[in-house]
């Protein structure tokens, strides 16, 4: 299978600080002329994530396998996925699926090329945030999102993009960690709040990723809460589902 990594060009009119976990200040599509600074993870928590991640695939995909059967495409398509990880996706997408994965930590390129050769992904990775997605208006038909929206910097910026980026009719597919309601997970949340961002590079233990999706723009939205039962207990609300543009 065909498999390429893209990094953007880097040309920039105004400067804007972008690293994972970093500062977007601006509004910019894929119109403007301007483009990005590359964003640069943590080298050291950078591949410590990709190792337990990795790690973790297994679990994770164990418990989240019902929905991911659920909502990701049955017939392949243009897929775009953004923050692809180390890939733990790719298992449940047909072989031969065409898969730009949006990912700009380098420290999970390695083995998300190997994944998705596993698996017959025709994989290309775009070395680019999902704030700022180098792909064409309406050119995928699916975007994933696993555990994402919960570290990018800009959460309404990114599904700006990925609304940008989707064909009318294509479909947003969704699994994200969320703010428990209230209380005993509520509190631990906070709790961990800061040290939680500091290991996951930006991850948030209490995001209200439900109202940023219902604010987005979509023409529906089906989302479904549920509970990931683990000892990772500020994961434990989570929310699956499909955003149609
Ligand atoms: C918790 S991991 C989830 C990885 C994978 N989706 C999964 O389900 O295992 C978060 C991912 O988001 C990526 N990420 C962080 N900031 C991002 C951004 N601004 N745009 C796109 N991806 C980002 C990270 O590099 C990492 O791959």
């Amino acid at each position: 299978m065909r498999r390429r990594i893209l990094q953007r060009p880097q040309p920039i009119a105004s400067t804007v600080d972008l690293p994972i976990g970093g500062i977007l200040n601006e509004e910019r599509h894929m119109s403007d002329t301007t483009t990005l600074p590359a964003p640069s993870p943590n080298p050291v928590r950078g591949r410590l994530n990709s190792v337990f991640f990795a790690l973790m695939a297994g679990y994770i995909n164990q418990r989240l396998a019902g929905h991911k059967r659920e909502i990701f495409p049955r017939t392949g398509g243009v897929v775009a996925e953004i923050g692809a990880g180390n890939g733990p996706n790719l298992r449940f997408l047909p072989p031969k699926t065409t898969v730009h994965a949006i990912e700009p930590n380098p420290y999970f390129h390695r083995r998300l090329e190997r994944t998705a050769a596993v698996h017959g992904i025709d994989l290309t990775i775009h070395s680019v945030p999902g704030e700022a997605i180098d792909l064409d208006d309406a050119s995928v038909d699916t975007v994933i999102c696993t555990w994402v929206l919960c570290t990018v910097q800009d959460p309404a910026q990114v599904l700006r993009e990925i609304h940008r980026i989707l064909r009318p009719g294509g479909r947003l597919a969704f699994i994200e960690h969320v703010a428990a309601p209230h209380g005993t997970v509520r509190r631990i949340q906070r709790l961990v709040r800061r040290p939680w961002q500091w290991a996951f590079e930006g991850c948030h233990t209490d995001r209200d990723t439900a109202a940023a999706i219902h604010a987005a723009g979509f023409v529906s939205v089906k989302i479904t809460e549920f509970q990931f039962r683990s000892s990772f207990v500020p994961v434990r609300t989570q929310i699956a589902g499909l955003a149609v543009r």
